[in-house]
């Protein structure tokens, strides 16, 4: 059984190896919960005096939990600038006194008194405004214990939940009947600007390890196994760089190589024999690093090459129509902003830089470090530049603001360790990010928000064994099936298989449109305006379109989402990297649930609010 530990003065509560801490409240969403794990089991619990904390390190419980052979203190502290010098009035409202109010037959008699707070929490210094001198000094003279350090005797994790409504979502691979298998010959050395694989909501298209440049487009609309023959290809000549579809027409590829872009036309069904003409060559000067559609004008395309330039060109003639310069070294990824108006580098150099293409400013910021490889993705609307890059060692994500770039990082936050580049796909309708890198076998996803705490961390999506995700390629939003609560449709790309993997919400009740889940989304497969009216400073939006079926009732009595609180618990409580939190909820996890495949972490969850079923 679960035993209650409450603080009233804060409303925590602390309730085996895991100890579950909650901030209970009278509004919205009255518990949020955190984790603690613990080294050893607990043969029981119990909480220390309020009057015994360290009130200067802000320590607002402790509890003391027996095991086999010791008592191991528990200390939960609030973070906070000046702990150790300020007394935080604020954390430490007054506190039930330790000498009765009454005697025993005062109370019999209908007696009603409080034990008045005898005041030795704020014996340093008394009142609010302590917290702003900073001269107050010792902590409680008392003679208590002071905190344990971190680190110490208890080796107690606290690991926070994540409390994004999307935490619960779930990668799915669609049955086998879906899938293309017998995938021979694939390129699995693309370079790292490259994702090595593209698909749209008809073809996927990859560049193949067979002299001569070729890449294999496969239907998707023709699932199972592929004849041992050699396949009809695109024959490009030349090794592929980059390879992206046109967002506007299903059947045009276009592909970077060694000094040319060739534009490829798929003929409808599919190829049916070897294509060797290409619709149209830009002649570039140099190798191409990476090549990119606007998202909205038609025939619009950007490059970025070896000579460190990036041009644009119009595909209505092949014309180069512009030539942004200031890169001084490799260019790692670029993104049109949603509006079409921007574009962003992230650059080797260190740096990242907003250009207006039809004009030549372009305000730059400190970037990443690293020269491993970077890439980057406009998320919320617009407001900030999400860039997947490295921190030394580790995988990391920082959150800029477009508008102010040189005002450096906004949010970080550290994903794992591995070599290889996350590629980002955002979905601006939910505001979820997925990240996958170049053989990975996982996919982590997390909700950005634009305020405080930016990044929700939602569960990850793993490959089944023994699967190296050789590429990870979204399909546009219309390819989800809403009756299966889908926000995201994907296409993986295995050794030797192609298979569909869906993003979805766990709901109960399917049979309603989970409006919640769906804004009308943005139709980004029609082209918005054409090249040359862009050109000539016109702007355009794609049309927005409802993706209910007509048969298909909106959730009954659409609740406001709960109001979010950006500083539940964690605002109490001490926070652990992501890394840490990960680790030790699995551990946690497979300790309690033996030797169960990959649980998700629901299943450990109680409390689940409702309608997030
Ligand atoms: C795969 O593509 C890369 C990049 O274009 C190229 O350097 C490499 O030679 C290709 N590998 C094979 C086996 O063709
Ligand atoms: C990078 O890592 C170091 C040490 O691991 C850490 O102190 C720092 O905050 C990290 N930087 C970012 C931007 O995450």
């Amino acid at each position: 059984t679960l035993i209650p530990l409450l603080d009233a003065d804060t409303g925590l509560l602390q309730g085996d190896t895991v100890a579950d801490c909650f901030e209970v409240s009278t509004s919205e969403p009255f518990l949020s919960q955190s984790h603690c794990l613990t080294e050893m089991s607990s043969r029981g619990v119990a909480m220390v005096p309020k009057l015994a904390l360290d009130v200067m390190s802000c320590e607002v419980m402790r509890v003391l939990q027996l095991t086999d052979n010791y008592i191991v203190p528990i200390s939960y502290q609030v973070p906070r600038k000046n702990s150790g010098h300020d007394f935080h009035a604020d954390l430490y409202p007054d506190t039930a006194g330790v000498s009765p109010a009454m005697a025993a037959a005062e109370w019999w008699q209908g007696g009603n008194k409080q034990s008045t707070s005898s005041s030795p929490l704020s014996t340093p210094t008394s009142s609010a405004a302590a917290s702003r001198s900073p001269s107050s000094t010792s902590g409680l003279s008392s003679g208590f214990l002071p905190s344990p350090s971190p680190g110490q005797a208890a080796k107690a994790f606290q690991t926070f939940l994540p409390t994004s409504k999307f935490r619960h979502i779930q990668g799915v691979v669609l049955h086998r009947d879906t899938h293309i298998t017998n995938v021979r010959d694939l390129n699995l050395t693309t370079p790292g600007e490259c994702d090595g694989f593209c698909a749209n909501s008809q073809y996927a298209a990859v560049p193949l390890a067979i002299a001569g440049g070729q890449i294999a487009i496969f239907t998707r609309s023709q699932p199972g196994k592929l004849p041992d023959v050699a396949l009809p290809t695109i024959q490009n000549s030349v090794n592929v760089a980059d390879l992206c579809w046109d967002p506007f027409d299903t059947h045009r590829l276009a592909v970077g190589e060694d000094a040319k872009i060739r534009v490829w036309q798929v003929p409808k069904g599919g190829l049916k024999e070897t294509l060797t003409d290409s619709e149209l060559i830009l002649q570039h000067t140099e190798k191409i690093y990476s090549i990119k559609f606007h998202p909205l004008a038609s025939d619009l395309l950007v490059s970025s090459s070896y000579d460190l330039t990036v041009r644009l060109w119009n595909l209505e003639d092949g014309e180069q129509v512009q030539l942004l310069t200031g890169h001084r070294d490799q260019v790692f990824c670029m993104a049109w902003s949603p509006d079409g108006k921007q574009l962003v580098t992230v650059c080797k150099d260190g740096k990242i830089r907003v250009y207006d293409p039809r004009k030549s400013d372009a305000p730059e910021g400190p970037g990443p470090d690293g020269h491993r490889g970077a890439r980057v993705v406009w998320v919320c609307e617009g407001k900030y530049l999400l860039v997947s890059g490295f921190n030394s060692s580790e995988r990391a994500l920082y959150l800029y603001s477009a508008a102010s770039l040189s005002s450096g990082v906004v949010a970080s936050v550290c994903v794992d360790v591995s070599p290889s580049t996350l590629i980002p796909f955002y979905d601006q309708d939910t505001g979820v990010v997925f990240l996958t890198g170049k053989g990975d076998t996982r996919v982590h996803i997390y909700e950005i928000v634009p305020e405080d705490p930016y990044f929700e961390e939602c569960s990850s999506f793993k490959s089944p064994e023994p699967h190296k995700l050789q590429g990870l390629a979204f399909l546009p939003k219309s390819e989800c099936n809403v009756r299966e609560v889908e926000i995201a449709v994907a296409l993986m790309l295995t050794k030797t298989t192609v298979e569909p993997v869906v993003f979805k919400m766990p709901r109960v009740k399917r049979e309603f449109f989970q409006d919640d889940l769906y804004p009308d989304t943005p139709a980004c497969w029609e082209p918005a305006l054409s090249a040359s009216a862009w050109l000539n400073n016109a702007d355009g939006q794609h049309r927005k379109i409802s993706m209910r079926p007509a048969d298909m009732t909106p959730s009954e009595a659409p609740k406001e989402a709960p109001v979010r609180k950006y500083m539940p618990s964690t605002f109490y409580l001490e926070e652990k990297t992501d890394e840490q939190k990960k680790e030790e909820l699995l551990e946690a996890m497979v300790a309690k649930l033996g030797n169960m495949d990959d649980p998700l972490p629901q299943e450990s969850f109680e409390g689940v609010d409702d309608d997030e079923w």
